[in-house]
């Protein structure tokens, strides 16, 4: 009797340890799907120990109210009045953000000596795509005397390796160089190097062509939004830089200087109206190696995201602390606001609904 006993309490064990074993098991394959799926999220959650944030800049308080004069204000900046403003010219590499251009250039015209455009026959990431300033430019034709443009022959993606995005880039940056001197720049003049969705605001500007004693060069601080002002992200926009030209000023998109001219305009990423520009900048974009999965090109799937302020590439925030990470995860609350944003959008609110509080619906047709 006893030894049946001790015989069956053996046994239990036995499944005991057998469920223990499969029980691990699933907990390790778990793991590893769980790692072979999110290791992009997790390798980015613990980003504050594997990398160092960058030097912060030496931020340039920005002083604005509406009719102050220009006098007043160059001298709370520490600068003086100049007797004639500077030239002023804009140059960006220009993708498909036709509504952000036709934002940017009506917000600039007023203070812009030359729009400065160069677009390419591929992407980044070497896909053909069309040129698409050139296709729209009866829609820019208000600013046809100003506009100078130019094309940059592309490299095609050869099957299963293609050239460094960032490389590609940087060729196409060299090129805009020879573009801005056949714009007629000369020592002396403003030029803004920025991406075509990064606006410098009207005040920025005639603070930069009316001030005497400015630095050289400053990035420009910009409020970041995505998908549409409707979700304001953060101030951390920086690339966009104002220079003071001169012979040695080389057109780039990258760290210039520590300094940098705080609230200067606003950065709208992924602000696009249509549903097919998203999965083309999704593709187009240099860090196009983010689309992991097909089902991230989805339309529905993209919708959603765009309603909900969430990111499209289920990413992590770029931080540096754990405090950061942590404090920007989840989606981007909405904002019922429309004060401070460029004037030209809301002159046409009703033509540009979707960058506006409400209107995260996009249209679906196809590309033209
Ligand atoms: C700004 O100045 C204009 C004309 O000088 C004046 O008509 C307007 O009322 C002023 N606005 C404010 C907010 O002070
Ligand atoms: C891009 O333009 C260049 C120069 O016009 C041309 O040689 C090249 O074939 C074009 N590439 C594509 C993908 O259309």
């Amino acid at each position: 009797m006893a030894n049946k006993n001790r015989l069956s309490s053996g046994s239990k064990y036995k499944v005991k340890r057998v469920h223990y074993c499969v029980l691990l098991a699933l907990l390790v394959s778990l793991c590893v799907l769980g790692i072979v799926f999110h290791g992009r999220k997790i390798s980015y959650f613990f980003r504050p120990l594997w990398d160092n944030p960058p030097k912060p800049f030496t931020r340039i308080p920005h002083y604005y109210a509406e009719n102050v004069t220009m006098d007043h204000l160059c001298h709370l900046h520490g600068w003086s009045l100049r007797s004639h403003p500077r030239r002023f010219f804009d140059a960006i590499i220009f993708s498909n953000e036709l509504d952000m251009l036709d934002i940017r250039w009506h917000e600039l015209q007023p203070y812009v000596s030359k729009f400065i455009i160069l677009e390419s026959n591929t992407t980044f990431t070497g896909i053909p795509k069309p040129h698409y300033f050139e296709l729209n430019r009866e829609r820019f034709a208000f600013a046809k005397e100003k506009t100078v443009h130019g094309t940059f022959p592309g490299k095609l993606a050869v099957q299963g390796s293609y050239e460094d995005p960032f490389l590609l880039e940087g060729r196409q940056r060299a090129a805009m160089n020879s573009l801005i001197r056949r714009a007629g720049i000369s020592n002396g003049d403003i030029l803004i190097m920025a991406d075509t969705d990064e606006i410098p605001s009207p005040q920025t500007l005639k603070l930069l062509q009316w001030c005497d004693g400015i630095p050289p060069l400053m990035h420009l601080e910009l409020k970041h939004y995505m998908y549409s002002y409707e979700f304001p992200v953060d101030y951390s926009s920086w690339r966009a830089t104002a220079h003071v030209y001169s012979q040695h000023t080389q057109y780039r998109h990258s760290r210039q200087t520590d300094l940098m001219l705080a609230d200067a305009g606003w950065h709208c990423s992924f602000c696009f109206r249509k549903m097919w520009e998203f999965v083309f900048k999704m593709t187009a974009y240099s860090h196009a190696d983010r689309v992991r999965y097909k089902s991230f090109l989805s339309h529905s799937r993209i919708q959603d995201i765009i309603c909900r302020g969430d990111d499209l590439f289920d990413m992590l925030p770029e931080e540096y602390t754990f405090k950061d990470i942590i404090k920007k995860m989840g989606s981007i609350p909405p904002s019922a606001s429309a004060v401070h944003l460029p004037a030209y959008l809301i002159q046409n609110a009703h033509n540009f609904k979707f960058l506006l509080p409400g209107g995260c619906l996009r249209e679906t047709q196809t590309p033209p």
